[in-house]
């Protein structure tokens, strides 16, 4: 039974506007998700009100500013049950550049010639090519764990494959599959093998609850684009003494205890990471949204998720058959509502165009994880993303859509 969200939706202005005449049906959340209008309004009265940059004035707004954005940190680290909010929290540009971050900083300090990092081949390419980087950097030796027909993990030699790694790093949920992949268990497997586990939680923290004591991992990465929040600010967070043990990623203002003309001291973290002006005013847009979704719950979006992925599944296939093939896991409970798509020759670009004709928003293409695309013996697909806002309506009117896409090149 789905937990009824559709009371929400007037909470998203941009599901207000048209295209083509139709009423938008945005199926793309998987990309960027839509900002309710509490984090708009958030942004623009920090705008209006209180903008001053942070950590510096000592001006009234200046600290109310930086109170904002110190703030939001904690908000963030609450919601990932973070052991140490206001120091484990690391604001960056987005996902990608947390993982950056981490695995330039990490390997650096950690790491040394013929050392082992675990990846998966359903990795998108915000943790597959900082690794990459970091192994051409420092001569490590990347190993991957295999996915099956479901698309799910092939954990039966997982052990072999830690066998000797210094660090595991993995998605939450594919970006492509909608797996769900089983992170505790593997962070005791990484932990068993004296690897710490890094996770890319993307697509993960922004549709169930995370919670990284609990998971027993070390590290994690999340963009607040794709979790209601504006572009501009993504979260890294590590365990307090890992992030005591790595060097800067970037360096330059308010990182620094000293600096002479011969070299410079770091702050503690989070400063130490956070060069330059940071961008406060999505600060502010990404507490509002972690707001926002403490109010729903993430319990609430999640089952609701899971109700609408069984319904989405059963009209394809009642609709389609076999014409019509989803990748990833079989069953709306065991996967994130993400549904990756090939029907009959069509290509995904052709069906995206004609979607969208429609008013129906999917992304075609290889998202971002072309070794996976080739895994699977595809170079694009059309893939349909769902978010909390999202009702049985939205998924009808998709497959109509996918019925016009048939009538035309089918
Ligand atoms: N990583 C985002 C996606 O999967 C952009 O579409």
């Amino acid at each position: 039974m789905s937990t009824d969200l559709s009371a929400r939706r007037s909470d998203f202005p941009e599901l207000s506007q048209t295209i083509h005449g139709f009423p938008i049906c945005f199926l793309d959340t998987g990309a960027s998700s839509l900002q309710p209008r509490s984090v708009l309004t958030a942004m623009t009265q920090y705008y209006e009100t209180t903008h001053a940059n942070v950590h510096r004035g000592v001006y009234e707004t200046a600290e109310h500013a930086t109170a904002l954005y110190e703030g939001a940190r904690v908000k963030v680290g609450r919601f990932l049950h973070a052991p140490h909010p206001s120091a484990e929290i690391i604001f960056t540009k987005n996902t990608t550049e947390s993982m950056n971050l981490f695995a330039a900083s990490y390997a650096k300090a950690h790491l040394k010639k013929g050392d082992v990092v675990v990846l998966s081949e359903m990795e998108h390419h915000s943790n597959l090519l900082p690794w990459i980087l970091a192994s051409q950097n420092h001569d490590l030796e990347l190993r991957y764990i295999g996915i099956d027909g479901d698309g799910r993990l092939d954990l039966s030699n997982l052990d072999q494959l830690l066998k000797g790694a210094k660090v595991l790093s993995i998605t939450g949920m594919s970006n492509v599959l909608g797996t769900i992949n089983p992170i505790k268990e593997l962070a005791q497997a990484a932990h068993r093998n004296g690897a710490i586990i890094v996770v890319d939680g993307a697509q993960s923290v922004p549709h169930m609850s995370v919670d990284v004591a609990d998971l027993e991992i070390d590290a994690l990465a999340f963009s607040s684009h794709k979790t209601h929040g504006p572009t501009g600010i993504g979260v890294l967070w590590a365990r307090q003494e890992i992030l005591e043990s790595l060097p800067p990623f970037l360096v330059g203002g308010g990182m620094i205890l000293d600096v002479r003309l011969d070299g410079f001291l770091p702050a503690e973290s989070p400063q130490r990471f956070e060069a330059g002006t940071p961008p406060i005013a999505e600060a502010v847009g990404l507490g509002a949204a972690i707001d926002y979704l403490n109010e729903v719950t993430m319990e609430a979006v999640r089952e609701h998720e899971i109700a609408l992925n069984e319904y989405t599944l059963s009209r394809l296939s009642e609709r389609f058959g076999k014409d019509l093939v989803v990748f990833g896991p079989p069953a709306g409970s065991d996967r994130g509502g993400v549904f990756s798509f090939a029907y009959k020759e069509i290509h995904a670009h052709d069906m995206a165009q004609v979607l969208d004709r429609y008013g129906v928003c999917v992304r075609p293409g290889h998202h971002c994880a072309k070794p996976l695309m080739r895994r699977l013996g595809v170079s694009a697909t059309a893939r349909a993303s769902l978010g909390l806002y999202n009702t049985e309506e939205d998924i009808d009117r998709l497959i109509d859509a996918i019925g016009h896409a048939d009538e035309i090149f089918g």
